[in-house]
């Protein structure tokens, strides 16, 4: 008997688990950098064009979680890491930004897509970001990435300008995209924007 897509949807929901990673072992980080590699093969999306090898993909994601303004988010299916995304903090000497962070570099390796992990890492990125008290979230994407565009504007992602020369791949220049969401802390501002002076 066929199962109805309710059902089928709490099932995939229940294997995918999102975390903010500060330490991983030997197999996670193997994992990680598996599924980067798959990812930028597959066209990425998150800097690198050509894949770098898995001892320098290793020092990356070591190097990620020593950076006091990162923090890493893996997403997992079925225990194993399959994606990953950064929300980064400003620099301390930014005070005037300080109410705003970015999410960056999120991927999910092609192998582990349309489960839904994408949306989950965002959404525990987005909880993690309200729970330190930031009120916007910015991030960009390439013109090409439209899984990412689709879901970012899902999620409520405003696109507020476009970078006509954002990078360049395979020898061919591409724009970017550029989103804010405002996050919202309840009281009566819709927005949550009304006072910008406490900083996280
Ligand atoms: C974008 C990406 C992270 C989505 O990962 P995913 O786990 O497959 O996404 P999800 O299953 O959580 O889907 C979430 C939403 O994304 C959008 N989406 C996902 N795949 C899509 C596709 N092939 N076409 C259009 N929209 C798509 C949909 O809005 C979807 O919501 P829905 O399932 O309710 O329709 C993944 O495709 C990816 O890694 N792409 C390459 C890297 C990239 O573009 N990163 C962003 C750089 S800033």
């Amino acid at each position: 008997m066929s199962r109805a897509p309710a059902a089928r949807s709490e099932i995939q929901a229940a294997r995918l688990h999102v975390e903010r990673a500060t330490d991983l072992h030997e197999d996670d980080l193997s994992a990680l950098c598996e599924a980067t590699n798959a990812a930028i093969l597959d066209g990425g999306g998150f800097g690198w064009v050509n894949p770098p090898g898995q001892q320098a993909l290793e020092r990356y994601f070591r190097g990620v979680m020593l950076v006091p303004e990162r923090e890493l988010f893996v997403g997992r299916a079925d225990g194993v890491i399959t994606g990953c995304a950064q929300l980064v903090r400003q620099p301390r000497n930014n005070e005037a930004q300080s109410f705003a962070a970015s999410i960056m570099h999120a991927f999910v390796a092609p192998f582990a897509r349309g489960n839904g992990l994408a949306r989950l890492m965002m959404l525990r990125i987005e909880d993690r970001a309200r729970a330190l008290n930031y009120r916007v979230l910015n991030l960009d994407v390439r013109e090409s990435q439209e899984a990412a565009i689709a879901l970012y504007e899902s999620l409520g992602y405003e696109r507020w300008g476009v970078h006509p020369h954002y990078a360049r791949v395979r020898g061919r220049t591409v724009q970017g995209f550029f989103y804010m969401k405002t996050l919202k802390k309840g009281g009566t501002d819709p927005h949550g924007v009304g006072d910008f002076a406490q900083s996280p």
